[in-house]
């Protein structure tokens, strides 16, 4: 399920990306000067952004089916095989997620032991990134069905919210997405592959076979 979400985010974010370029609304400005405009002309042209709306309206549509099934799935899954347990922080222990950040940045030399397969920075990470998840469905499903599911719409503070609630959760996607991928990268090929296939294998031990190990 997790190797599934990399082609269905990359498909989500293109085709979200190519419907926004048909309205770019957004941009950060004070005092009547713009600063940032989502996005420059560079980008979109980069990107083949232009002209592209119907296509892509049809692809998100249909794949925010997908992701939706893939994102319940996930979240059955979670919940059934009580892994939920491996990924939520605990508040007790909170305050390691800075002492991982200021090892991550190399101003601090031991690292606090993880709670099982993830330390509390990946768990806080994590649990966020499965809440951008569900509020991309939710903003999703409230900017597309604004009359049947007018309660959702509403929940999220209209139709214009919701909106700008769906753009946000695509740039702080975006960020992650970036980071995420760069990170197991560095990390080298046995994570790289545990990412694709769902398991790692463990280093091989002196004159020994490697072994499959937490992933
Ligand atoms: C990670 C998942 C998703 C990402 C990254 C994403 C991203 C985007 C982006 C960037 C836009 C353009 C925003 C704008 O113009 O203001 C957009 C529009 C839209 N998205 Fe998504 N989206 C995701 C999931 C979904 C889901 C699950 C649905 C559910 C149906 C959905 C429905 C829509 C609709 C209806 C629009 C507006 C189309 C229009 O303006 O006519 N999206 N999305």
């Amino acid at each position: 399920m997790h190797w599934i979400n990399f082609p269905l985010l990359v498909i989500m974010i293109y085709s979200g990306l190519r419907i926004y370029r048909a309205e770019q609304v957004y941009a950060f400005g004070l005092f009547g000067w713009e600063w940032f405009k989502f996005f420059p002309a560079g980008f979109n042209d980069t990107l083949e952004l232009n002209r592209r709306l119907a296509r892509g309206l049809a692809f998100h549509l249909n794949f925010a089916w997908l992701f939706t099934l893939n994102g319940a799935a996930y979240a059955i899954y979670l919940w059934r095989t009580g892994e939920w347990r491996g990924l939520v922080p605990s508040r007790r222990h909170l305050g390691d997620v800075v002492l991982v950040v200021l090892h991550d940045l190399h101003l601090r030399k031991e690292a606090p032991p993880a709670r099982g397969t993830y330390n509390e920075a990946q768990r806080l990470t994590y649990s966020l990134v499965i809440g951008l998840g569900a509020l991309a469905i939710l903003s999703g499903f409230a900017i597309f069905k604004p009359t049947q599911l007018g309660w959702l719409t509403w929940a999220l503070g209209g139709y214009t919210s919701a909106r700008v609630i769906h753009f946000t959760v695509t740039v702080l996607f975006s960020l992650f997405f970036v980071v995420h991928v760069l990170q197991v990268i560095r990390a080298g090929p046995r994570k790289f592959m545990g990412m694709i296939n769902g398991y790692e294998l463990a280093p091989k031990p002196a004159g020994g076979t490697a072994e499959a190990g937490d992933g």
